[in-house]
């Protein structure tokens, strides 16, 4: 147990994160900027959050928007110029937050100039920057690897006559992390940016960074079924989650530590005992390996209930947990689960222990917004058609307001916004004491100032098909209890063992709030309250 002194910013803060090209625009393109994003402090600040994850804002050609970078160590002209970026973190830091940029390693875009040499000839310096591989006798793939975003992963290069490996968009080519240039070239880029003083990094895909280097086929997949996306039809047990990736990430993390407090997440979509080992031999690899578990279980109380244990009980000594709702991949927490239960969601992610990241705009309960075919933009969605997997409906501007485009943009905006936002947006709920908003910012202003919901220990209580009842409790300060009903059904807690006595701080039925406990708790369909426990 670590004492309150030696708990860092990252422990006891919270994370936004916010997708820049939807935040708020400036200069009436359409598209949000990193001016708009320093226009939205105030708001951030009165939110309570006070760590801020920016989505990438690099020079990039767009073909993922952003997530292929053409140059590493420069701002896209659509989100301003290096001396705003500066601006952006200075006024942060001064308001005494963090900022936590989108590292993007494992793959470059087709124009960085890195992958223009690589390509130019089979002996230019920089070909074995990427990976690439010789046809088969007949002009086949190398093997059967297939790319995140539909197809096969190899993509033929005609003038050099070698097929090049991209886990993602044929935009985006994988580096060759084998490389030791590679891997020095990497890292001179992580340290531009810490030399600046940003406060870290969110890695992107992480586990995908090593691929064995005999490059076998990925075998199938018993479990696949039509509806998923083609990548999930093989087990991508040779092309990710290589045990050297650690090394990799063992050398990033020494180069953070020699700088101060700085922050490496990891993006990696693995099952809990796998994502543990991402903490590193004596938690010197990712300081947060992200936990996407609630954005992958079944919004049910038990397996739900039976994971936070799970976890909690898989950590290494001294790993610090974490919890994410939702993010620019996945649908909204609102669509997922209905807007009752994001309530529920919420004081969950808030209330649990460890780190927890919101995405902009689940705060206000914004859902996925329908667009319609012909106005698609994300390649996921573009290059599967008919499996509906478009991200764009959880990447829509961020509502404001009741004025033109919900406040986000004086111009039609790059993706439509909610026709609800005359209704949802900050200027309302703000003013609504029961909004989504509003329970977002008591249960922050709750978790920031309490200690046992800082780092007190998470004590299981009971769960079954309803309800997850669970204690924060940090000795020598005042505990909560808390108690959700996932269903929409009414429900009882009544647990002879465990008798609650206090008073509801929170509830997301506000009448609730204030109402003395003890013993016995009736709960409406879709309530969960905060309990603090007397002494
Ligand atoms: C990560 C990002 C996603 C992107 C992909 C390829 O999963 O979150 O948006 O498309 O990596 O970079």
């Amino acid at each position: 147990m670590k004492n309150a002194s030696q708990y860092l910013w990252w422990h006891t803060g919270i994370i936004y994160q916010i997708y820049p090209r939807s935040y708020q625009d400036s200069n009436a393109d359409g598209i949000g900027d990193l001016r708009g994003i320093i226009e939205r402090l105030d708001y951030l600040q009165w939110l309570g959050v006070n760590v801020i994850w920016l989505s990438p804002v690099y020079p990039s050609p767009m073909a993922d928007f952003g997530y292929d970078i053409s140059d590493y160590t420069g701002i896209h002209p659509l989100f301003g110029t290096m001396a705003d970026f500066d601006e952006l973190l200075d006024v942060i830091h001064l308001r005494g937050m963090k900022l936590i940029l989108d590292f993007v390693p494992n793959h470059t875009s087709d124009e960085h100039p890195w992958f223009m040499e690589s390509r130019s000839s089979r002996d230019n310096l920089k070909r074995d920057w990427y990976i690439w591989k010789d046809p088969g006798d007949d002009g086949s793939v190398p093997n059967n690897w297939l790319s995140v975003f539909g197809g096969s992963a190899w993509e033929w290069d005609e003038h050099t006559r070698q097929y090049y490996y991209h886990g993602f968009l044929k935009e985006q080519p994988d580096l060759n992390w084998r490389n030791p240039e590679v891997q020095d070239a990497m890292l001179e880029v992580m340290r531009f940016w810490l030399e600046k003083g940003v406060d870290g990094f969110r890695v992107d895909v992480l586990w995908h960074l090593i691929k064995d280097k005999q490059y076998p086929d990925n075998p199938p997949n018993p479990d696949y079924q039509a509806h998923m996306p083609t990548y999930d039809q093989l087990l991508p047990v040779y092309s990710t989650d290589q045990p050297e990736v650690h090394d990799i990430i063992s050398r990033m993390r020494s180069l953070l530590d020699s700088y101060d407090d700085r922050l490496m997440i990891g993006e990696i979509y693995l099952p809990i005992q796998k994502l543990m080992l991402y903490y590193g031999v004596d938690n010197k690899g990712a300081h947060l390996p992200f936990n996407f578990q609630l954005i992958d279980l079944p919004w049910n109380a038990q397996k739900i209930a039976r994971a936070v244990d799970e976890y909690e009980a898989a950590l290494p000594p001294g790993g610090w947990p974490n919890w994410v709702l939702g993010n620019h991949d996945r649908p909204r927490i609102s669509t997922r689960v209905g807007i009752e239960q994001a309530r529920i969601a919420a004081m969950l992610l808030l209330t649990l222990r460890g780190t927890p990241t919101i995405y902009y705009g689940d705060e206000l309960g914004m859902r996925d917004v329908p667009i319609p075919f012909e106005e698609i933009q994300d390649p996921q969605g573009l290059n599967m058609p008919d499996k509906n997997l478009s991200r764009d409906p959880a990447r829509t501007p961020m509502q404001w307001d009741c004025g033109a485009n919900g406040g986000f943009s004086s111009v039609r905006p790059w993706l439509r916004v909610d026709e609800a936002f005359e209704r949802e947006n900050v200027q309302v709920e703000r003013e609504d004491p029961h909004s989504m908003l509003s329970l977002y910012r008591r249960l922050i202003e709750l978790r920031q100032k309490e200690q046992s919901l800082i780092t007190g220990a998470y004590e299981p209580v009971e769960c079954n098909e309803q309800t997850i009842a669970y204690i924060r409790r940090e000795s020598g300060h005042l505990a909560f209890f808390v108690l959700l009903n996932l269903s929409n059904g009414s429900a009882c807690f009544d647990n002879e063992n465990r008798r609650i006595n206090g008073f509801v701080n929170i509830a997301t039925s506000p009448h609730l709030e204030g109402r003395i406990i003890s013993g016995k708790i009736n709960l409406n369909a879709n309530e969960g309250i905060i309990v603090r426990l007397d002494q």
